[in-house]
């Protein structure tokens, strides 16, 4: 679902944030990457997303390349994509349901699956009985678990979370690894960026390590 072949990201203000980058993941992989900051996992994400694009190289996503401008094939890429937020982005005054189903509502789906994949999602992450509970009255850790909620929601074929452990003392950090962990399946790959090497469970899946906008794999 990921092809890219001697990828470069030269910002135009001429920041050279990825070089020459090789990457293959297929459904159903679990990839951690990591780094310093400023080492290039923000802006390798954003490639992924079509936020960016290879000043050279190629990049396949979902099997075919995007270029700039071409609003309705990202559209459609997007659909595919499910970002995890750091700060997760809730809206207050709606329930945890109506929050989940609004994360789906670009994605052409009628009403009643909507509603039948948000509660299933809501049960995958154990708050089936919060459903009709305004978000504002749910604990912190409880919207850590809405928030991937609504992405499972989406059945995204590919998650993409961005420091999510980011701000989060060790319990809670471990616990949204393993939600996010656990959103991973045949179909569905899931990538992390992580500062925090030292909560990445041993044995697991791939590590990918970057410096200075160069990567180096290492098994884990
Ligand atoms: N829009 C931009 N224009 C110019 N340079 C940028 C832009 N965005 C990022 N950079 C630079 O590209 C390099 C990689 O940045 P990036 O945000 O990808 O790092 P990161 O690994 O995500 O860092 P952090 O761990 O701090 O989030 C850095 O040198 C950064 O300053
Ligand atoms: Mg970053």
């Amino acid at each position: 679902m990921i092809a890219a072949k001697n990828v470069s990201l030269q910002y135009p203000d001429g920041t050279v944030a990825l070089k020459n980058i090789n990457l293959s993941v297929k459904p159903g992989e679990l990839v951690y990457i990591t780094g310093p900051s400023g080492s290039g996992k923000t802006s390798l994400l954003k490639l992924l997303m079509a936020m960016e694009f290879p000043t050279t190289g190629t990049l396949e996503i979902m099997g075919r390349s995007y270029g700039k401008g071409q609003t309705g094939p990202i559209r459609q890429l997007r659909r595919m994509l499910g970002p995890v937020f750091q700060d997760f982005k809730l809206i207050k005054g709606r329930t945890a349901l109506e929050n989940i189903m609004l994360g789906m509502r670009f994605l052409d789906i009628p009403a009643s699956e909507m509603k039948k994949n948000a509660t299933e999602a809501l049960a995958r992450v154990g708050l089936k009985k919060k459903a009709n509970t305004p978000v504002e009255n749910l604990s912190w850790g409880e919207c850590q678990r809405i928030s991937i909620a609504r992405v499972l929601a989406r059945k995204p074929l590919l998650i993409l979370a961005d420091e999510p452990t980011g701000n989060l003392d060790r319990e809670n950090a471990l616990n949204i690894l393993e939600l996010l962990v656990g959103c991973k399946d045949e179909q569905t790959a899931v990538l992390i960026t992580t500062h925090a090497t030292h909560l990445i469970p041993a044995n697991q899946n791939r590590i990918i390590r970057l410096k200075e906008g160069v990567m180096e794999e290492a098994e884990a």
